[in-house]
């Protein structure tokens, strides 16, 4: 067994998002989101859950930031709610919504953690996506004005900032599968969603340079795709579904033009771009988010979709309750592929974890094995991946609180902390000891088969 040591000031933290903790959706004069509204409707989310009450964070963000204290983390990552600061999306702020973030922003400096806001963590309010949502041109101007508003107001605090969350997932959720709102399926709106979410960031960045200080950089979910042989067809299939997913968003930003594969995948709708987009797109970042969570094995098929491709279960393979792979070499792959198709742009892990069924308490501990065995290996492989040059500068586990998973309510638990949803009650598991231990150390002994 060996240490393994990360570099000298290396961000431990952990991540959430507003709608998945806060609840009080529309206390303070907010407005209601996307989310809010999806959450109500019947049908759409797993056993009618919505983000109503969540973990209560609106009310107990000082008790999670004493909880994050004693864990001895180093960072908070948590998302800002648009429809607190901007209730109808755009027009007057409302000064209370930004009076929270500014005691939750407050608190964590008390407490010498570092904040790390996202201005975009997919909950828009309702009346933009009224008034077309990403699928319209406006929106990136809408987006320009809230960060502008949000910068200004807590710029001189926060010196860490990530425009958006997983535009992929805005995307391919929101507009081809439509199991997150607006619930469309839609290849004609989803390339004009991506470039629109593209555009934001960029002016978010520019809102960024005028008023902040500090970084500011994209948060993008990167998840390698492996052919299923070596076949020609099989090859070419992983290539596209690598452009869909991971190319989509890194190649207009940091190196101005869309991959290929996105006209032969969306056919007739893939638009013509104007170039001037294209330019505002590749605005420099000052770090790259990336989530990472597990990978796909893919082969060529004629009936999979507009990507003509499929994913070949792993069987045998461990698979978290999410059904997705543990596959750890997936992580090293993807940040060495980064490195070596973009250069050496400062990394961060934004989110990284896992849900598994955790045992109910006994004697007051929750012993989540698999969890600790998840971080440990994916730890060790982002080890490996800075030894062999990787830029990488932080990491935060994804997620501090067992929280509203989407379209999947409260069934899934990613959490280093339990939260009983009945009496709000936060208990560290198991694994909340092994990552305290890891942040407070900076290094873990991580040698372990994976
Ligand atoms: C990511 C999201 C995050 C969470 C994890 C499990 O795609 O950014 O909000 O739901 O997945």
């Amino acid at each position: 067994m060996s240490r393994y040591e990360f570099p000298e000031n290396f961000l431990w933290g952990a991540a959430t998002s507003a709608y998945q903790v806060e609840g009080s959706p529309l206390a303070d004069g907010a407005g209601p989101s996307n989310w809010h509204r999806f959450c109500h409707q019947p049908g759409r989310i797993l056993n009618g859950d919505t983000g109503d009450l969540a973990c209560d964070h609106y009310r107990r963000f000082r008790e999670d930031i004493a909880l994050m204290k004693e864990l001895g983390l180093s960072a908070y990552r948590f998302s800002i709610a648009w429809s607190r600061v901007f209730p109808e999306g755009k027009g007057r702020p409302n000064p209370r919504g930004l009076a929270h973030y500014q005691s939750l922003v407050d608190t964590l400096l008390a407490h010498g953690i570092q904040p790390m806001a996202t201005l975009y963590h997919w909950d828009l309010p309702a009346a933009l996506e009224d008034a077309g949502g990403w699928a319209n041109r406006d929106s990136a101007g809408w987006f320009a004005d809230y960060a502008h508003a949000v910068i200004r107001a807590l710029g001189d605090e926060i010196d860490f900032w990530a425009t958006l969350n997983e535009p992929w997932v805005v995307m391919d959720a929101g507009y081809m599968s439509g199991v997150h709102p607006p619930g469309h399926v839609s290849p004609k709106e989803a390339p004009w969603v991506s470039h629109n979410l593209l555009r934001a960031h960029a002016l978010g960045v520019q809102a960024f340079r005028a008023d902040g200080q500090g970084r500011i950089g994209l948060v993008v979910n990167l998840e390698p795709k492996y052919a299923a042989t070596g076949s020609r067809e099989d090859r070419a299939a992983a290539e596209r579904a690598h452009a869909y997913m991971n190319r989509q968003y890194l190649d207009p930003v940091l190196r101005g033009t869309y991959p290929e594969e996105l006209a032969e995948i969306f056919g007739p709708h893939w638009p013509r771009f104007e170039s001037e987009d294209l330019r505002l797109i590749q605005e420099p970042i000052d770090y790259l988010g990336v989530n990472y969570y597990t990978r796909a094995v893919v082969k060529h098929d004629p009936l999979g979709g507009p990507l003509k491709v499929s994913a070949i279960p792993q069987r045998g393979a461990e698979h978290t309750e999410m059904g997705w792979e543990v596959y750890p070499q997936g992580l090293k792959d993807i940040l060495l592929w980064v490195k070596a198709r973009y250069g050496d742009i400062p990394l961060y892990i934004t989110e990284n974890g896992a849900a598994f069924a955790d045992p109910p308490p006994a004697d007051g501990r929750i012993d989540d094995p698999r969890r600790i065995a998840y971080y440990r290996s994916h730890l060790r492989a982002l080890h490996e991946a800075i030894a062999e040059g990787v830029d990488v500068r932080g990491y935060f586990a994804w997620s501090l609180l067992d929280n509203f998973e989407w379209a999947y309510g409260y069934a899934k638990r990613f959490g280093l902390v339990q939260v009983d949803p009945a009496s709000q009650q936060r208990r560290p598991k198991a694994s909340a000891g092994f990552y305290a231990e890891v942040a407070q150390s900076n290094g873990a002994v991580l040698d372990r088969e994976y």
